[in-house]
């Protein structure tokens, strides 16, 4: 399993200001999203593309278009939903399916609420959503999802990882590569991600 760590000067500044606590939601989330792009940039590096012929301002010229598997983008609810927007202006003709997982705040084990795949996920690339990697027992479970829906091809985003879900990631699914903006130092006793960004669900919806 590679884990690709984007530590690009703009999304270190940019994850930088998602770290601050006073950062209100309606910035957070406009930089979740940007973050967002730039990871699926980093993510989808190895799609392949085609030549054509176009025509072009002074007659025909070679270009070339994305082929190969189709893409599915799927957001781990709810706070996934906060890196959709941006990757999908990146590939607006993806189709998005939808995994609702919500952590037991006491046994931090993940709880299925939702599943609603593209019918055809075996046949397309699935770009796992979600702003954290924590114990790895979302992560892991929404991945399963995927391949017992026949889904073979998976890459995850995530804004920050804990070292413990990596961890997680590599025994349960070491063909699944994670592109993400940090690996932080450590999980605390209730299960987030130290130093972090908090809550990223609260702080993308405003719940907090
Ligand atoms: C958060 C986060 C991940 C999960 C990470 O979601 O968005 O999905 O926790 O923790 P884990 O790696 O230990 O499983 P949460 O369950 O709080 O739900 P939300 O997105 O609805 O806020
Ligand atoms: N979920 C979050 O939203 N933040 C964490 O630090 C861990 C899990």
């Amino acid at each position: 399993m590679a884990v690709h760590i984007v530590d690009h000067p703009l999304v270190r500044h940019k994850l930088s200001l998602l770290r601050e606590a006073a950062t209100p939601c309606g910035t957070f989330r406009a930089i979740a999203s940007e973050i967002g792009v730039l990871l699926a940039y980093e993510a989808t590096r190895d799609l392949e593309t085609e030549p054509y012929e176009g025509r072009g301002w002074a007659g025909p010229v070679q270009l070339e278009r994305i082929s190969g598997k189709k893409l599915t983008i799927v957001p781990i609810l709810r706070a996934g939903v906060g890196l959709m927007n941006g990757v999908i202006s990146l590939m607006p003709g993806a189709k998005v399916s939808v995994i609702g997982l919500a952590r037991d705040e006491e046994t931090l084990q993940p709880v299925e609420y939702c599943v609603k795949l593209a019918k055809d996920i075996e046949h397309r690339r699935a770009i796992l959503l979600d702003p954290m990697l924590a114990t790895g027992g979302s992560l892991a479970a929404a991945a399963a999802i995927l391949k017992r829906a026949g889904c073979r091809d998976i890459k995850s985003l995530n804004l920050v990882c804990a070292p413990e879900g990596i961890a997680r990631m590599e025994r349960e699914h070491p063909d699944v590569d994670i592109y993400t903006a940090a690996v932080d130092e450590r999980l605390n006793e209730q299960g987030y991600i130290l130093p972090g960004l908090g809550d990223a669900g609260d702080r993308i919806f405003g719940t907090r």
